[in-house]
Protein backbone atom coordinates (compact mmCIF):
# COMPACT_ATOMS: atom_id res chain seq x y z
CA UNK A 1 0.00 0.00 0.00
CA UNK A 2 0.92 3.83 -0.36
CA UNK A 3 2.47 5.31 1.99
CA UNK A 4 -0.07 7.93 2.22
CA UNK A 5 -2.80 5.97 1.29
CA UNK A 6 -5.59 6.40 4.33
CA UNK A 7 -5.86 3.37 6.71
CA UNK A 8 -9.22 2.39 7.72
CA UNK A 9 -10.11 2.40 11.07
CA UNK A 10 -9.38 -1.39 12.78
CA UNK A 11 -13.30 -1.89 13.12
CA UNK A 12 -14.00 -0.95 9.84
CA UNK A 13 -11.70 -3.45 8.03
CA UNK A 14 -13.67 -6.17 10.22
CA UNK A 15 -16.66 -5.49 8.63
CA UNK A 16 -18.11 -6.12 5.06
CA UNK A 17 -21.77 -5.31 3.99
CA UNK A 18 -23.35 -6.39 1.30
CA UNK A 19 -26.99 -4.97 0.49
CA UNK A 20 -29.28 -6.49 -2.05
CA UNK A 21 -32.12 -4.09 -1.69
CA UNK A 22 -32.64 -2.14 -4.35
CA UNK A 23 -35.75 -1.47 -6.85
CA UNK A 24 -36.48 -4.77 -7.07
CA UNK A 25 -37.35 -4.81 -3.45
CA UNK A 26 -39.41 -1.78 -3.73
CA UNK A 27 -41.40 -3.56 -6.57
CA UNK A 28 -41.72 -6.81 -4.45
CA UNK A 29 -43.45 -4.38 -1.40
CA UNK A 30 -45.86 -3.24 -4.58
CA UNK A 31 -46.29 -6.69 -5.79
CA UNK A 32 -47.18 -8.15 -2.63
CA UNK A 33 -49.26 -5.58 -1.57
CA UNK A 34 -51.41 -5.42 -4.79
CA UNK A 35 -52.00 -8.91 -4.93
CA UNK A 36 -52.41 -9.25 -1.15
CA UNK A 37 -54.75 -6.18 -1.11
CA UNK A 38 -56.98 -7.82 -4.27
CA UNK A 39 -57.42 -11.37 -2.53
CA UNK A 40 -60.88 -12.25 -1.45
CA UNK A 41 -59.61 -12.89 1.55
CA UNK A 42 -57.15 -9.91 2.00
CA UNK A 43 -53.76 -10.65 3.43
CA UNK A 44 -49.96 -9.05 3.34
CA UNK A 45 -47.10 -10.87 3.92
CA UNK A 46 -44.87 -10.69 7.20
CA UNK A 47 -41.66 -8.82 6.16
CA UNK A 48 -43.19 -5.59 5.29
CA UNK A 49 -43.01 -5.34 9.25
CA UNK A 50 -39.89 -4.60 10.13
CA UNK A 51 -39.33 -0.61 9.00
CA UNK A 52 -37.30 0.59 11.27
CA UNK A 53 -40.19 1.70 13.75
CA UNK A 54 -41.32 -1.95 13.47
CA UNK A 55 -37.83 -3.26 14.54
CA UNK A 56 -37.74 -0.87 17.19
CA UNK A 57 -41.51 -2.42 18.04
CA UNK A 58 -40.76 -5.87 18.03
CA UNK A 59 -37.82 -5.09 20.25
CA UNK A 60 -40.52 -3.96 23.13
CA UNK A 61 -42.31 -6.82 22.34
CA UNK A 62 -39.28 -9.01 23.43
CA UNK A 63 -39.71 -7.43 27.01
CA UNK A 64 -43.24 -7.55 27.28
CA UNK A 65 -44.30 -10.39 30.80
CA UNK A 66 -46.82 -11.89 28.01
CA UNK A 67 -44.39 -12.64 25.17
CA UNK A 68 -42.45 -16.04 26.88
CA UNK A 69 -40.36 -17.27 23.31
CA UNK A 70 -37.55 -14.57 23.78
CA UNK A 71 -37.00 -15.88 27.35
CA UNK A 72 -37.41 -19.67 26.81
CA UNK A 73 -35.18 -19.35 23.71
CA UNK A 74 -32.84 -17.17 25.80
CA UNK A 75 -32.39 -20.16 28.22
CA UNK A 76 -32.02 -22.80 26.07
CA UNK A 77 -29.27 -21.30 24.86
CA UNK A 78 -27.69 -20.18 28.28
CA UNK A 79 -27.98 -23.76 29.13
CA UNK A 80 -26.56 -25.55 25.86
CA UNK A 81 -24.23 -22.89 23.82
CA UNK A 82 -20.94 -24.39 25.58
CA UNK A 83 -22.43 -27.93 24.83
CA UNK A 84 -22.84 -26.46 21.08
CA UNK A 85 -20.05 -24.93 20.68
CA UNK A 86 -18.17 -28.18 21.48
CA UNK A 87 -20.05 -30.16 19.21
CA UNK A 88 -20.12 -27.97 16.47
CA UNK A 89 -16.22 -26.48 16.65
CA UNK A 90 -17.61 -24.00 14.40
CA UNK A 91 -15.94 -21.28 13.22
CA UNK A 92 -18.58 -19.19 11.45
CA UNK A 93 -21.90 -17.86 12.77
CA UNK A 94 -24.28 -17.28 9.95
CA UNK A 95 -27.78 -15.78 10.97
CA UNK A 96 -31.39 -15.64 9.04
CA UNK A 97 -33.15 -12.79 10.35
CA UNK A 98 -30.77 -11.54 12.96
CA UNK A 99 -32.46 -8.58 13.81
CA UNK A 100 -30.96 -6.82 17.50
CA UNK A 101 -28.54 -10.75 17.48
CA UNK A 102 -29.65 -10.02 21.11
CA UNK A 103 -29.83 -13.94 22.01
CA UNK A 104 -27.39 -14.29 19.39
CA UNK A 105 -24.47 -12.84 22.00
CA UNK A 106 -25.11 -16.04 24.05
CA UNK A 107 -23.99 -18.39 20.64
CA UNK A 108 -21.23 -15.65 20.24
CA UNK A 109 -19.51 -16.00 23.69
CA UNK A 110 -19.60 -19.94 23.61
CA UNK A 111 -17.82 -19.99 20.43
CA UNK A 112 -15.59 -17.33 21.71
CA UNK A 113 -14.74 -18.84 24.27
CA UNK A 114 -13.71 -22.24 22.63
CA UNK A 115 -11.64 -19.75 20.35
CA UNK A 116 -12.74 -21.36 16.77
CA UNK A 117 -14.99 -18.30 16.00
CA UNK A 118 -13.89 -16.21 13.19
CA UNK A 119 -16.89 -14.80 11.38
CA UNK A 120 -20.64 -13.49 11.74
CA UNK A 121 -22.34 -13.33 8.86
CA UNK A 122 -25.97 -11.88 9.72
CA UNK A 123 -28.87 -11.54 7.51
CA UNK A 124 -32.33 -9.56 7.70
CA UNK A 125 -34.27 -6.84 5.18
CA UNK A 126 -33.48 -4.20 7.93
CA UNK A 127 -30.15 -2.04 6.90
CA UNK A 128 -30.09 0.00 10.31
CA UNK A 129 -30.38 -3.62 12.17
CA UNK A 130 -27.41 -4.95 10.23
CA UNK A 131 -25.17 -2.18 9.90
CA UNK A 132 -25.70 -1.45 13.96
CA UNK A 133 -24.74 -4.69 15.34
CA UNK A 134 -21.92 -4.95 13.01
CA UNK A 135 -20.31 -2.45 14.40
CA UNK A 136 -21.59 -3.25 18.22
CA UNK A 137 -20.31 -7.04 18.19
CA UNK A 138 -16.78 -6.06 16.28
CA UNK A 139 -15.86 -4.09 18.86
CA UNK A 140 -17.36 -6.72 21.38
CA UNK A 141 -15.60 -9.69 20.16
CA UNK A 142 -12.14 -8.66 19.03
CA UNK A 143 -10.84 -10.29 16.04
CA UNK A 144 -14.43 -10.92 14.92
CA UNK A 145 -15.19 -10.47 11.12
CA UNK A 146 -18.46 -9.59 10.52
CA UNK A 147 -20.24 -10.24 6.92
CA UNK A 148 -23.36 -8.35 6.67
CA UNK A 149 -26.17 -9.51 4.72
CA UNK A 150 -28.54 -6.43 3.98
CA UNK A 151 -31.58 -8.51 1.61
CA UNK A 152 -34.51 -10.64 1.83
CA UNK A 153 -33.81 -14.11 2.70
CA UNK A 154 -36.58 -15.59 0.74
CA UNK A 155 -34.65 -14.78 -2.36
CA UNK A 156 -31.23 -13.53 -1.44
CA UNK A 157 -29.66 -16.36 -0.14
CA UNK A 158 -27.43 -16.98 -2.53
CA UNK A 159 -25.36 -14.38 -1.40
CA UNK A 160 -24.57 -15.63 1.91
CA UNK A 161 -20.67 -15.96 1.56
CA UNK A 162 -19.40 -19.11 1.35
CA UNK A 163 -18.48 -21.20 3.95
CA UNK A 164 -14.85 -20.06 5.65
CA UNK A 165 -15.15 -23.42 7.86
CA UNK A 166 -17.03 -25.53 9.60
CA UNK A 167 -20.19 -23.00 9.75
CA UNK A 168 -23.96 -22.97 11.94
CA UNK A 169 -26.55 -21.47 10.70
CA UNK A 170 -28.94 -20.21 13.48
CA UNK A 171 -32.69 -19.39 12.71
CA UNK A 172 -34.21 -18.12 15.89
CA UNK A 173 -37.39 -16.29 17.47
CA UNK A 174 -39.56 -19.14 15.91
CA UNK A 175 -39.20 -16.83 12.68
CA UNK A 176 -40.06 -20.73 10.80
CA UNK A 177 -43.20 -20.34 12.13
CA UNK A 178 -44.32 -17.27 9.72
CA UNK A 179 -44.19 -19.38 6.55
CA UNK A 180 -46.92 -21.58 5.43
CA UNK A 181 -46.43 -25.37 6.00
CA UNK A 182 -45.37 -25.49 1.85
CA UNK A 183 -43.85 -22.88 1.76
CA UNK A 184 -41.81 -23.87 5.08
CA UNK A 185 -40.78 -27.06 3.63
CA UNK A 186 -39.59 -25.18 0.63
CA UNK A 187 -37.52 -22.54 2.97
CA UNK A 188 -35.72 -25.02 4.62
CA UNK A 189 -34.81 -27.18 1.82
CA UNK A 190 -32.63 -23.47 0.78
CA UNK A 191 -31.31 -23.62 3.89
CA UNK A 192 -30.11 -26.77 3.69
CA UNK A 193 -28.07 -26.09 0.47
CA UNK A 194 -25.89 -23.30 3.04
CA UNK A 195 -24.61 -26.53 5.09
CA UNK A 196 -21.89 -28.69 4.27
CA UNK A 197 -21.41 -32.30 6.04
CA UNK A 198 -19.95 -31.06 8.95
CA UNK A 199 -22.07 -27.95 9.21
CA UNK A 200 -25.37 -27.57 11.62
CA UNK A 201 -28.83 -25.63 11.41
CA UNK A 202 -30.21 -24.27 14.76
CA UNK A 203 -33.15 -23.62 14.93
CA UNK A 204 -36.13 -21.66 17.10
CA UNK A 205 -39.58 -23.71 16.78
CA UNK A 206 -42.56 -21.89 19.50
CA UNK A 207 -44.26 -25.14 20.85
CA UNK A 208 -47.76 -25.75 20.81
CA UNK A 209 -49.43 -25.00 24.35
CA UNK A 210 -52.53 -23.75 26.40
CA UNK A 211 -54.12 -21.32 23.18
CA UNK A 212 -54.59 -19.04 26.52
CA UNK A 213 -51.04 -18.44 26.58
CA UNK A 214 -50.21 -18.26 23.10
CA UNK A 215 -53.43 -15.96 22.58
CA UNK A 216 -51.29 -13.25 25.11
CA UNK A 217 -48.06 -13.70 23.96
CA UNK A 218 -49.50 -12.20 20.87
CA UNK A 219 -52.14 -9.52 22.27
CA UNK A 220 -50.18 -8.36 25.39
CA UNK A 221 -52.39 -6.08 27.83
CA UNK A 222 -50.05 -3.04 26.57
CA UNK A 223 -51.03 -3.02 23.29
CA UNK A 224 -47.35 -2.93 22.23
CA UNK A 225 -48.16 -6.14 19.66
CA UNK A 226 -51.92 -4.16 18.26
CA UNK A 227 -49.19 -1.38 17.35
CA UNK A 228 -46.24 -3.35 15.50
CA UNK A 229 -49.45 -4.99 13.70
CA UNK A 230 -50.91 -1.63 12.53
CA UNK A 231 -47.13 -0.44 11.97
CA UNK A 232 -47.60 -2.52 8.07
CA UNK A 233 -50.31 0.44 7.36
CA UNK A 234 -48.27 3.12 8.30
CA UNK A 235 -44.95 0.98 5.96
CA UNK A 236 -48.16 1.26 3.12
CA UNK A 237 -48.75 5.05 3.47
CA UNK A 238 -45.09 5.55 3.44
CA UNK A 239 -43.75 3.22 0.97
CA UNK A 240 -46.70 3.23 -1.61
CA UNK A 241 -48.68 6.73 -0.74
CA UNK A 242 -51.80 4.69 0.76
CA UNK A 243 -54.04 6.45 3.04
CA UNK A 244 -54.84 4.02 5.64
CA UNK A 245 -55.88 5.60 9.43
CA UNK A 246 -54.00 2.94 11.34
CA UNK A 247 -56.68 3.84 14.17
CA UNK A 248 -59.53 2.41 11.66
CA UNK A 249 -58.27 -1.28 12.17
CA UNK A 250 -58.50 -3.17 15.92
CA UNK A 251 -55.69 -5.70 16.35
CA UNK A 252 -56.69 -9.30 16.24
CA UNK A 253 -54.76 -12.69 17.01
CA UNK A 254 -56.31 -16.09 17.14
CA UNK A 255 -55.09 -19.44 17.72
CA UNK A 256 -56.38 -21.62 14.51
CA UNK A 257 -56.93 -24.94 16.52
CA UNK A 258 -57.19 -27.20 13.30
CA UNK A 259 -53.77 -25.77 12.19
CA UNK A 260 -52.27 -24.95 15.19
CA UNK A 261 -51.09 -21.48 14.18
CA UNK A 262 -51.82 -17.88 15.52
CA UNK A 263 -53.31 -15.85 12.92
CA UNK A 264 -52.92 -11.89 13.23
CA UNK A 265 -55.36 -9.56 11.47
CA UNK A 266 -56.47 -6.22 11.44
CA UNK A 267 -60.08 -6.14 11.42
CA UNK A 268 -61.96 -2.59 9.59
CA UNK A 269 -63.93 -1.15 12.52
CA UNK A 270 -66.28 0.43 9.90
CA UNK A 271 -67.06 0.21 6.24
CA UNK A 272 -64.22 2.05 4.32
CA UNK A 273 -62.50 2.87 1.07
CA UNK A 274 -58.53 2.93 1.36
CA UNK A 275 -56.48 4.48 -1.83
CA UNK A 276 -53.23 3.15 -2.57
CA UNK A 277 -51.86 5.62 -4.78
CA UNK A 278 -48.04 4.04 -5.63
CA UNK A 279 -50.13 0.87 -7.03
CA UNK A 280 -53.27 3.27 -8.52
CA UNK A 281 -56.00 0.67 -6.59
CA UNK A 282 -59.02 1.62 -4.34
CA UNK A 283 -59.11 -0.90 -1.85
CA UNK A 284 -62.76 -1.66 -0.18
CA UNK A 285 -63.09 -2.74 3.49
CA UNK A 286 -66.57 -4.08 5.06
CA UNK A 287 -67.13 -3.11 8.03
CA UNK A 288 -65.22 -5.82 10.34
CA UNK A 289 -63.31 -7.44 7.25
CA UNK A 290 -60.49 -8.62 8.40
CA UNK A 291 -56.89 -8.46 6.48
CA UNK A 292 -54.35 -11.45 7.58
CA UNK A 293 -50.56 -10.33 8.32
CA UNK A 294 -49.01 -12.78 9.62
CA UNK A 295 -49.79 -16.32 10.97
CA UNK A 296 -46.98 -17.67 13.24
CA UNK A 297 -47.17 -21.57 13.60
CA UNK A 298 -46.77 -23.59 17.00
CA UNK A 299 -45.05 -26.89 16.69
CA UNK A 300 -44.82 -30.61 18.25
CA UNK A 301 -41.75 -32.97 17.76
CA UNK A 302 -43.08 -34.59 14.82
CA UNK A 303 -43.84 -31.26 13.20
CA UNK A 304 -40.80 -30.13 13.72
CA UNK A 305 -39.46 -33.84 12.51
CA UNK A 306 -41.18 -33.94 9.72
CA UNK A 307 -40.46 -30.32 8.39
CA UNK A 308 -36.62 -31.45 8.63
CA UNK A 309 -36.60 -34.97 6.64
CA UNK A 310 -38.91 -33.30 4.39
CA UNK A 311 -36.11 -30.36 3.41
CA UNK A 312 -33.13 -33.25 3.71
CA UNK A 313 -32.03 -32.54 7.10
CA UNK A 314 -31.80 -35.13 10.40
CA UNK A 315 -32.29 -34.24 13.72
CA UNK A 316 -29.36 -34.32 16.04
CA UNK A 317 -30.31 -32.73 18.97
CA UNK A 318 -33.67 -31.79 20.89
CA UNK A 319 -33.17 -28.69 23.47
CA UNK A 320 -35.90 -27.32 24.70
CA UNK A 321 -36.51 -25.13 28.33
CA UNK A 322 -37.82 -26.31 31.69
CA UNK A 323 -41.19 -25.78 31.08
CA UNK A 324 -41.11 -27.16 27.70
CA UNK A 325 -43.13 -23.88 26.11
CA UNK A 326 -40.39 -23.33 23.21
CA UNK A 327 -37.37 -25.84 21.26
CA UNK A 328 -34.53 -25.24 19.67
CA UNK A 329 -33.30 -27.98 17.06
CA UNK A 330 -29.91 -28.65 16.22
CA UNK A 331 -29.75 -30.47 13.01
CA UNK A 332 -27.58 -31.39 9.70
CA UNK A 333 -27.98 -32.92 6.75
CA UNK A 334 -29.45 -36.23 6.18
CA UNK A 335 -26.14 -38.85 5.30
CA UNK A 336 -26.49 -40.84 1.90
N1 LIG B 1 -33.73 -13.30 15.48
C1 LIG B 1 -34.31 -12.23 16.31
C2 LIG B 1 -35.36 -11.41 15.54
C3 LIG B 1 -36.62 -12.14 15.15
S1 LIG B 1 -37.81 -11.06 14.40
C4 LIG B 1 -34.94 -12.85 17.53
O1 LIG B 1 -34.97 -14.06 17.62
O2 LIG B 1 -35.40 -12.11 18.40
C5 LIG B 1 -37.65 -11.49 12.72
C6 LIG B 1 -36.43 -10.84 12.06
O3 LIG B 1 -36.37 -11.33 10.72
C7 LIG B 1 -36.51 -9.32 11.97
O4 LIG B 1 -35.27 -8.78 12.32
C8 LIG B 1 -36.84 -9.05 10.49
O5 LIG B 1 -36.28 -7.84 10.02
C9 LIG B 1 -36.25 -10.25 9.81
N2 LIG B 1 -36.95 -10.66 8.61
C10 LIG B 1 -38.29 -10.91 8.45
N3 LIG B 1 -38.56 -11.30 7.21
C11 LIG B 1 -37.37 -11.31 6.54
C12 LIG B 1 -36.99 -11.63 5.21
N4 LIG B 1 -37.90 -12.02 4.31
N5 LIG B 1 -35.68 -11.53 4.86
C13 LIG B 1 -34.75 -11.13 5.78
N6 LIG B 1 -35.05 -10.82 7.06
C14 LIG B 1 -36.35 -10.91 7.43
N1 LIG C 1 -41.35 -14.49 14.74
C1 LIG C 1 -42.18 -13.83 15.74
C2 LIG C 1 -43.27 -14.80 16.17
O1 LIG C 1 -43.94 -15.36 15.35
C3 LIG C 1 -42.73 -12.56 15.19
C4 LIG C 1 -43.80 -11.87 16.00
C5 LIG C 1 -43.96 -11.83 17.34
C6 LIG C 1 -44.89 -11.13 15.48
N2 LIG C 1 -45.06 -11.08 17.67
C7 LIG C 1 -45.62 -10.64 16.56
C8 LIG C 1 -45.29 -10.82 14.19
C9 LIG C 1 -46.76 -9.86 16.35
C10 LIG C 1 -46.42 -10.04 13.99
C11 LIG C 1 -47.15 -9.56 15.06
O2 LIG C 1 -43.44 -15.04 17.35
Amino acid sequence: MEPSAPQPPPAAAAIQIDSHLDDAEERSLAEDVLDGLTRPFKELPPKHFYDARGAELFDQICELPEYYPTRAERAILERTATELAALTNAVELVELGSGTAAKTRVLLDALHGAGTLKRYVPVDVTESMVRDCAETLTEEYPGLRVHGVIGDFERHLDHVPPAIGPRIVAFLGGTIGNFTPGSRRRFLRKIARLLSPDDFLLMGTDLVKDPRVLEAAYDDSQGVTAEFNRNVLRVLNRELQADFDPEDFDHVALFNEEHEWIEMRLRAKRELIATVRGLDLCVHFRAGEELRTEISAKFTPERVDGDLSAAGLELVHWLTDPDGLFALTLSRRTSR
